[in-house]
């Protein structure tokens, strides 16, 4: 255990998702459970910059475990992208004496984590986003939850579908990642997916497989089209004018952000809080945590930053098969 580790602080970055508040608590505890001091920094890197930045107790993290959202909120901060402001930074958490930070985030969180290192201040990084657009990680605290808001968005649109004989469109958040529409459309038996990793042809994608489907009997059906894609008004306008199916959008937009985490999500957040104080408290520094074959490892922010993820397209095939 590195002897000069006796404070360090937590923030949450870039989007929220559920389950950081778990993460948050677990870095508290485990923390005060090793005799260190913990410090909660407010608003992501803009507490940094201004100082916003309160010592934790134990109890400050009390009944948060099962909350959404993140107790010590988030922002997306643009001046942190200068290096004279992330010096500042730097210099402004070392005068209140931090040795060093864990970030919770997405990849441009990390960055800044990276940044921070740079000029000086151990980090540690966390991924948390509902997009699970992390490429050195399997998982990504948030998106569990948002998977489940999902399906049971979608569950109920089919009930309302399926009464009317209608196309139910839906656009689901990701903006450059298309993991929740792809498997969002798996667990909810969607006809068509449109995601921003992969091309499609209006004609062939949607339309045909749409009217393949009623004409071997379907009387509704579900299209998800990620955020990405975008145009969910228009694209229900098309198949209405195309199909002759009645047709309606739904963009199901920060409602995925919000609500009570997942099991799965309460659980690795812990974990990963925990293991994110334990790696300052063995003298680690710039690490981010990851999930690799199902195991929790840590490794250098760089290289899981240059690290590449693909939307693997057996899902999308997936989609496809169970649509006929
Ligand atoms: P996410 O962390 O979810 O990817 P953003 O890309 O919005 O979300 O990044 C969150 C914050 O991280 C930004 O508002 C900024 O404060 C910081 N950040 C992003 N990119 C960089 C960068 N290249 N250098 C330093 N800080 C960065
Ligand atoms: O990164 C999480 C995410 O919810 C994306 O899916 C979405 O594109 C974006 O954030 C929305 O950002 P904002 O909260 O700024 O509207």
């Amino acid at each position: 255990m590195a002897e000069n580790v006796k404070k360090i602080g937590v923030l949450t970055s870039g989007g929220d998702a559920p389950g950081m508040n778990a993460a948050i608590r677990a870095v508290v505890r485990c923390a005060i459970y090793n005799g260190i001091e913990v410090y909660g920094v407010n608003k992501g890197y803009n507490g940094l910059i201004n100082g916003d930045i309160v010592k934790m107790e134990a109890r400050s993290v009390g009944e948060i475990l099962q909350k959404g959202g993140t107790i010590l909120q988030t922002a997306r901060c643009l001046e942190f992208k200068q290096e004279e402001v992330q010096k500042e930074a730097v210099k402004l958490a070392k005068g209140l004496g931090l040795d060093g930070l864990v970030v919770i985030g997405g990849d441009g969180s990390f960055r800044g984590a990276q940044a921070l290192c740079r000029h000086g201040l151990s980090t540690i990084a966390i991924p948390g986003t509902i997009d699970n657009d992390i490429s050195c990680s399997e998982y990504t605290i948030g998106y569990n939850t948002c998977l489940n808001t999902v399906i049971e968005a979608v569950d109920k649109l089919r009930d309302t579908s399926s009464s009317h004989d209608r196309c139910s469109v839906i656009e689901v958040m990701g903006r450059h990642a298309g993991y929740i529409a792809v498997e969002s459309a798996i667990a909810c038996g969607a006809e068509v997916v449109l995601v921003p990793e992969f091309e499609y042809d209006f004609e062939r994608d949607v339309i045909n497989v749409i009217k393949k489907g009623l004409a071997r009997g379907k009387k509704h059906c579900i299209v998800i089209v990620a955020e990405g894609i975008g145009g969910s008004v228009e694209i229900a306008k098309k198949i209405e004018e195309a199909t002759g199916m009645e047709s309606r959008a739904t963009i199901l937009g920060h409602i995925q952000r919000g609500g009570s985490p997942s099991v799965t999500d309460r659980v690795m957040a812990s974990r990963m809080g925990a293991i994110a104080v334990e790696l300052l408290l063995d003298g680690k520094e710039n690490r981010v945590i990851c999930v690799e074959n199902g195991q929790i490892i840590d490794r250098d922010i760089e290289e899981g930053l240059a690290m590449k993820k693909e939307l693997p397209i057996e899902l999308m095939g997936l989609v496809k098969k169970m649509s006929v």
